[in-house]
């Protein structure tokens, strides 16, 4: 069986996009079976139907300074889709500890840095700033703690003198598409269906 993946998203969609081309192949051990956004003008909600994906929007601005309510209706659509794996790509909410119990041990998701550096926003201003020599991507399991959680992948680049947080967030992108996609295969190949209890 192949195992139900339910991606989040808040922009464009590129790395959820990569996720779903690779999942279209034949021997993929994952199938998409829902997009959700927090955002209704997220790109990605009509790149993901074109290719046929269920689609969702639980926009954020419903719940004014009511977290708790929005995850509950995250948590009511999330459901309806029986996902065994959450992919979180380029999502730009971050999840309560009680939402991420909820769904322990499921939740992927992508960062633009070599966690555990530069947890949180503008990574890439972050890493020019502080000198670093290379930057790169990293993919790990969520858990309670903000970018947290034990890493899964990483992908690594040297950053040029003349480098911007442009670039490199451009640069940097293409490496996304191709580590997140392959973690995600090998996390849903090495799943035991009684290992994840669904709630
Ligand atoms: C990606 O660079 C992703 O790593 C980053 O947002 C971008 C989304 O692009 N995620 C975060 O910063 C999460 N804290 P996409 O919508 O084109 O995939």
């Amino acid at each position: 069986m192949r195992k139900r993946v339910a991606i989040l998203i808040s922009g464009g969609g590129s790395n959820m996009l990569a996720l779903l081309n690779d999942m279209a192949t034949e021997d993929h051990p994952a199938e998409p079976v829902l997009v959700l956004s927090n955002n209704p003008d997220s790109g990605g909600l009509a790149r993901a139907a074109a290719r046929g994906v269920a689609t969702a929007v639980v926009d954020h601005r419903n719940f004014p300074k009511n977290r708790a309510n929005f995850e509950a209706a995250l948590h009511t659509e999330l459901s309806r889709a029986k996902p065994d794996i959450i992919c979180l790509a380029g999502f730009m909410r971050i999840l309560s500890p009680e939402f991420v119990r909820n769904w322990a041990g499921k939740i992927l998701n992508i960062h633009p840095s070599i966690l555990p550096l530069f947890p949180g926003l503008h990574t890439h201003e972050r890493a020019l700033a502080a000198g670093m020599a290379v930057h790169g991507c990293t993919v790990h399991l969520v858990d309670e703690t903000l970018d947290g959680g034990p890493i899964l992948g990483q992908s690594t680049m040297d950053i040029d003198p003349d480098d911007t947080p442009e670039t490199l967030a451009a640069r940097l992108l293409k490496r996304e598409h191709m580590l997140y996609p392959q973690v995600l295969r090998e996390f849903a190949a090495g799943l035991s269906g009684t290992a994840f209890p669904t709630k």
